[in-house]
This record gives structure tokens, sequence and C-alpha cells, in this order.
């Protein structure tokens, strides 16, 4: 979805400007064409070569010597930006942008380019609780810039407080969300259950289940990339929260059950990549149940099926955890859950399934079409799934579900 879009970093004079080699580097990993443009200040900071390493291509550091074999001016970048962002933007920088002032190839190509613009704020805690620069991004914000952060915590100066630099990732989603602007997921509000849920037995205790929520999170950033309004509901993983994403965290399969029904209520689409637990203790123990008699028995009660509850107009997306007979079992799945697609995993292989970052799955829908994927990263896996949840959809809209009637 991304691959081939045109990014153009700008970077100003900050000591996180270090952290926007990372982001760079990731931009370029995942196939954007990234145009580095520095200000003077940030050349003190760090060295236009260490952008030019990661991106491969010319690094802009002044309006007057642009690389010859870059060929291009600031009005040309801005026009070719599918998403113009500066991180770290300082308070000095964001106050010329507010000013319209275009004195720099940076500040040049912000005021030309019609491409969404994403600012990270970073400068000292003082500096952007200053009423001025406050007043600078509202106005920003209300001419479309987006605002990224900033963050809180520990600044240069030695002080604690609000002007850190956000998250790269949150960066990066930032930046994906806005170049999904025109994706085919446009208008969709997609709800998507990830991890594993917690069935509690006492105060400290739970049953849990080896999912790592990897394959929904991928699924939830792939629908954002592409355009979707998103909602992850999410029991306790190890994952940063995608940016760009309503999240809702949950525990038990109760509690998933209840944020799913609320969340597709409205909804188009309903994945469930959560590994949702099948049973859940029948008592909850008010204390930490004590090591003293030799054996100790709780008795299990069935939870409820989340997926094969939600009813009406929605895509229903589901995936299989199998360990033989994959189809079969697959299929009966989807009949019984009244999915329109279903999603099989073989547990048993080594680099599918859980906690791994690559998935093999087969696909199987209402039609008993089945599509064998080959190993890929879950990503792309989400992606192949969110093609066909494009094609439900568009027919859903030609025709008006009659499935669960
Ligand atoms: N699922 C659900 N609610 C449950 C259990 C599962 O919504 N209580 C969803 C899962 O998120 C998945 C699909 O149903 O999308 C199939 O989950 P799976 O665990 O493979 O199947 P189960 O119905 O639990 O059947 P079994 O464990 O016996 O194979």
């Amino acid at each position: 979805m991304v691959e081939g879009k045109n990014v153009v970093l700008g970077i100003t004079g900050s000591i996180a400007a270090y952290k926007a080699v990372d982001i760079a580097a990731k931009l370029t990993q995942k196939g954007l064409a990234v145009d580095v443009v520095m200000t003077k200040a940030a050349t003190k900071f760090v060295s236009a070569l260490s952008f030019r390493s990661v991106t491969h291509r010319p690094v802009i550091t002044d309006m007057w010597e642009t690389p010859a074999e870059f060929n291009i001016e600031h009005v040309s970048l801005a026009e070719r930006a599918d998403v113009v962002v500066i991180a770290p933007a300082t308070a000095n920088t964001i106050a010329k942008l507010a000013a319209g002032i275009a004195d720099e190839i940076l500040t040049c190509t912000v005021l030309a380019t019609r491409a969404p613009i994403i600012l990270a704020p970073a400068m000292d805690a003082g500096m952007y609780s200053n009423p001025i620069t406050q007043e600078n991004l509202a106005k920003l914000r209300s001419r479309g810039f987006i605002i990224a952060g900033p963050g809180y915590g520990w600044l240069a100066s030695g002080l604690v407080g609000m002007g850190r630099l956000v998250d790269p990732n949150e960066i990066l989603g930032t930046i994906f969300q806005a170049l999904g602007k025109k994706g085919d997921l446009v208008d969709k509000h997609i709800v998507v259950s990830a991890g594993g849920t917690r069935e509690p037995i006492d105060l400290v205790r739970y049953i849990g289940n080896r999912s790592s929520g990897k394959m929904g999170y991928a699924l939830a950033e792939a629908a954002r990339d592409r355009g979707a309004t998103v909602t992850l509901v999410t029991s306790v993983t190890e994952l940063p929260p995608p940016a760009g994403v309503e999240v809702i965290p949950v525990e038990s399969a109760l509690e998933m059950r209840e944020a799913v029904l609320k969340a597709t209520a409205a909804a188009d689409v309903l994945i469930m990549a959560a590994a949702v637990a099948d049973y859940h203790p029948a008592k909850v123990a008010k204390d930490k149940i004590k090591r003293e008699s030799e054996t100790l028995t709780l008795e299990l009660v069935k939870t409820p099926d989340i997926i094969g509850e939600v009813r009406g107009n929605i895509i229903k997306v589901g995936f299989a955890a199998e360990s033989k007979d994959l189809i079969v079992r697959g299929t009966e799945k989807l009949k019984k859950k009244k999915l329109d697609l279903i999603a099989v995993n073989d547990i048993t292989a080594e680099d599918s399934g859980f906690a791994t970052d690559t998935n093999r799955v087969i696909l199987i829908d209402r039609k008993g079409k089945v599509e064998q994927l080959s190993l890929m990263p879950k990503y792309e896996v989400a992606h192949l799934i969110l093609d066909k949840v494009v094609v439900l959809l568009s027919r859903a809209q030609r025709s008006p579900a009659e499935k669960d009637t």
C-alpha cells in the first residue's frame, strides 16, 4: 500500500534529531522514497551522511546547493511529496510555519506543498507550554496540520515534562495513516480483536494461552494504512499500541465479548484474530488461593462464542487454530459461526501461528473457495485478508446482506 510513496522528512535543530535516522530507515525499509531535508541547525546535531546512508538518497541541507544528481527544487519536492513530516519540529520552525515564513528549503517546501503535513514537536517543556508555541500549534492544527505528540518524560535540559519527541513508532503510524487517506477502506469501520484472553482464577492468577497478538495488530495496522477507521479490542500483549487506531484493552473472554459487541454495533467488518479462551473458571476466588490442599480442582464453564453472537449487516472474518484436517475443520467453523471468510492456521508448524512474525494461512470463503497462502510476514497476510474484505464489502453493497436471516 505504501510502497513507492514519497515522503519528505524534515529535520530541525533538536537533540531528538538522531531518532529521526531510525524513522528514515524504517520508512525506506517499507519501500518508501524518503527525501530528507535538514535545517542548518539540524546538521549540528546529526550528520546528513547518517540520513543518506539509510535512505540511499541525497540529503538536502542548503537551499542554494541542491545536489546536482537530485536536480529538484523545493517546489518539485513539495509537489512530489505524498506526505511531509517534520520530526523533530522545534518551537522555532513551528513559529515560522505558523507565520508563513519560508527562509529555508524545509519551510519553503511546507509552504508550497498540498500534501498532508505532520509535525512532531520536540523542545524544552518551558518552550512547549509557552502560550506563543501553544497558539502557533493551535493555528497550524486549525489549518489541517497533523500534530503528533509531544510526549512526557526526561528532557535534554534534565527536567521532566512535556516536550519529548513522541515515540518514533507513533510517528510512523501517523505517517501511514496520513498516506492511507486515499486507500480502499476509507469510510469503513473495522473492528479487530487480538491477543490471548486471560481468565481469572483468583486475585493474582489466570488461565492464559500463547497468543502474542501479532496477527491482530498487523491486521489493525494494515486496515489503518488503507484508510479504515479501526477499533482494536486487545487483551494484554507486549506490543506497542498502533498509532491512529482506537485501542480497547480487555483481559477476559467476557470483557472481550462486551467490547466487541459494543464496537461492532455500527461497524462494517469484524476480524476476530484473538485467541479467546474456550472455558473460564466458574468462580473467581476473592483472595489469593493458598497452597494448602494436596489437590486443587477448578470448575470451568464454556465462554460465549463472541463472533457467533455478532449479528447484522457486518462482514465477519474468523481465524481457526488447528493441528490437523485444516480445511475440513476450518470449513466447519466457517459454517457454524456464519463467517464470510476464515483464515486457518496450522499450529504445529514452527514458522507460523503463535508468537512468530510470519504466518502461513489457508483462506476459505463461504463459497468453499480454498486458497493456500505461502509463508510471509503477518503484515502481508493481513493485506491479503483485507483484499478479500474489500471484495466482500463491494458485494455486500450491491446486495444487502441476507446471511443472518
Ligand atoms: N472465537 C470467539 N469466541 C470464542 C472462541 C473463539 O469469537 N469464545 C473466535 C476466534 O477469535 C476465532 C474463531 O472463533 O476467530 C475460531 O476460534 P478457535 O479457537 O479456532 O475455535 P473454537 O470455536 O474455540 O473451537 P475449538 O477451540 O474447539 O477448535
